[in-house]
């Protein structure tokens, strides 16, 4: 049985006071604070880097769980390592050619290798990454187009989560993307056990009410 992982995405907070909003989450039950890191070409959206991260990781002990929507993710990993990155998720499409040597720096700076898909990636591509004597630890399988909060989840995408869960039963299976209490269940009955949610948590009254249902939800 995979356990449940609360992420609410940082990329719905208010930036200029990320520590306080940081500690909030924490507070309201979070696991994980996810961390969305672009660089403005992989995604037509710049959000922050390994200076934003460094500097929050001096205000929380919380487990980042950093999304790297990036063209050239081999180039963070050692900034992000040093920043104090827990989780270091890159995308697949940028990643066919060097995965093995990303993950291998990955672990080697202490941070836990993940790997993204965009929705119209098919899911076979990730299955190299999670064969073999260095595996991948977590698949985000992106339930929107990636670069922006706010965005209608996409139930086609739980074909991928189905499909992920039958073959790997211990895996952390990761969903990104229009999470919130309407649309939990499926993600959750679908096998995903790593939930971000942005918009969803931090657009609510209360936030923890938030959090603890899709808690309830993935341990259904
Ligand atoms: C989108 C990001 C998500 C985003 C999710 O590219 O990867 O993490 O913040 O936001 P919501 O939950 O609002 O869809
Ligand atoms: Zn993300």
């Amino acid at each position: 049985q995979v356990e449940p992982k609360i992420a609410p995405s940082m990329l719905s907070s208010d930036f200029a006071n990320l520590a306080s909003e940081a500690e909030r989450m924490v507070n309201f039950g979070a696991d994980w604070l996810h961390m969305d890191i672009m660089d403005g070409h992989f995604v037509p959206n710049l959000t922050i880097g390994a200076p934003v991260i460094e500097s929050l990781r001096k205000h929380t002990k919380a487990y980042l769980d950093c999304h790297l929507m990036v063209t050239n993710p081999l180039d963070y990993v050692d900034q992000l390592g040093k920043a104090g990155a827990s989780g270091f998720t890159f995308h697949v499409e940028v990643s066919k050619d060097n995965w093995q040597e990303l993950v291998k720096r990955i672990k080697s700076k202490g941070m836990r290798p993940g790997v993204a898909l965009k929705p119209g990636t098919a899911v076979e591509e990730v299955y190299p990454l999670l064969e073999g004597e260095n595996p991948v630890e977590m698949v985000l399988v992106m339930t929107v187009e990636p670069g922006f909060g706010g965005q209608k989840f996409m139930p086609d995408m739980m074909d991928k989560v189905r499909t992920l869960r039958e073959k790997y039963p211990t895996l952390d299976i990761e969903v990104d993307g229009g999470l919130g209490p309407s649309t939990i269940d499926m993600a959750a009955a679908a096998g995903a056990n790593c939930i971000v949610a942005g918009s969803s948590v931090f657009g609510a009254q209360e936030p923890a009410q938030v959090i603890s249902l899709l808690r309830a939800s993935v341990n259904k």
